[in-house]
């Protein structure tokens, strides 16, 4: 195999296997805040073992209720929930029968005219970030005033507003207001830092270094082993650190073959 795609093999296996196998919770509408009486739908992405998982939710009322026991609909991987109500607003969650937690999710419902649609899932250092600020009537798009933490930010004419390059100092709590119509709630943005894999050189790297890498995988099948060990234990460790950015591109069919075949070349190569 060239030397340059076994890296990058290599490199895409880890990547995947931070994805493929976590436990994660995704909302359609992706939007931490709705309107009373919206529809939304959670998802309980669930790994290739399918050993079934229970959607919960902390509420001001009560704690760790299920899906389909008193709120929600069970639907396939999903729970469905119709005409949402401010009371529901809390924390959503999946438990899997096997142990595993996916990554929490807030969620506000207000009965007011007002909402931020801000992210759900946290967001990756150094990517954009749009915030709309909405009413429940139309007209859309009505001047809006945005605040962080308490202090105005930006005003915007059009009711959105997009942060480029998001850092971690752009965390925080947010809300809006439209004059006539009312504030938002607020909700938390989370940032977080971009994995390593990511921070790679962009310029060519030397061919002297690609060979001298190259070298060090074929001689060093343990090493490679060691690597997707410690990658799958991080994973599994860290629970829902890593989950939402990467699982929003979610892994194509395509994606998975390529992924068993780098797992091929990988222990062809310990038969070297
Ligand atoms: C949900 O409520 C239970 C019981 O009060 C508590 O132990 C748990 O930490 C809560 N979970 C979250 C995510 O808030
Ligand atoms: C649940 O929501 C999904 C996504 O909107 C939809 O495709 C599905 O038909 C719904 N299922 C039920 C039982 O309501
Ligand atoms: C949910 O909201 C609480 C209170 O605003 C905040 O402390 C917590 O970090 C939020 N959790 C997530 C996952 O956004």
């Amino acid at each position: 195999m060239e030397e340059t795609s076994l890296l990058w093999l290599l490199f895409l296996t880890s990547l995947l296997s931070c994805s493929t196998n976590q436990a994660c919770l995704t909302v359609s509408p992706s939007s931490s805040q709705l309107f009373k009486d919206d529809f939304v739908s959670l998802s309980c992405e669930e790994d290739d073992s399918s050993a079934g998982w229970t959607l919960r939710r902390n509420t001001s009322k009560k704690q760790r209720t299920q899906c389909g026991d008193e709120w929600g609909k069970p639907a396939g991987s999903s729970c469905n929930i119709s005409y949402i109500d401010p009371l529901e607003s809390g924390v959503y969650w999946c438990e899997y029968r096997e142990g595993a937690i996916s990554n929490m999710v807030n969620l506000t419902v207000s009965g007011g005219s007002v909402i931020l649609q801000s992210p759900v899932l946290p967001v990756m250092e150094g990517d954009d970030v749009t915030l709309l600020c909405q009413t429940k009537t139309p007209p859309s798009n009505l001047p809006a005033a945005f605040y962080k933490d308490g202090s105005l930010i930006r005003k915007q004419p059009t009711g959105h507003m997009t942060i480029q390059h998001v850092s971690r100092s752009d965390e925080g709590l947010y809300k809006c207001d439209i004059r006539g119509h009312g504030e938002s709630p607020s909700s938390w943005i989370t940032v977080k830092s971009t994995p390593e894999i990511t921070e790679l050189p962009t310029t060519p790297v030397s061919p002297l270094v690609i060979r001298l890498v190259f070298h060090l995988v074929v001689f060093c099948p343990y090493f490679i082993s060691t690597l997707l060990m410690v990658s799958l234990y991080c994973q599994t460790a860290s629970g829902n650190d890593l989950c939402p950015s990467i699982l929003l591109t979610q892994p194509e069919q395509g994606l998975n073959d390529e992924y068993d075949d780098v797992i091929t070349d990988v222990t062809t190569e310990h038969h070297f």
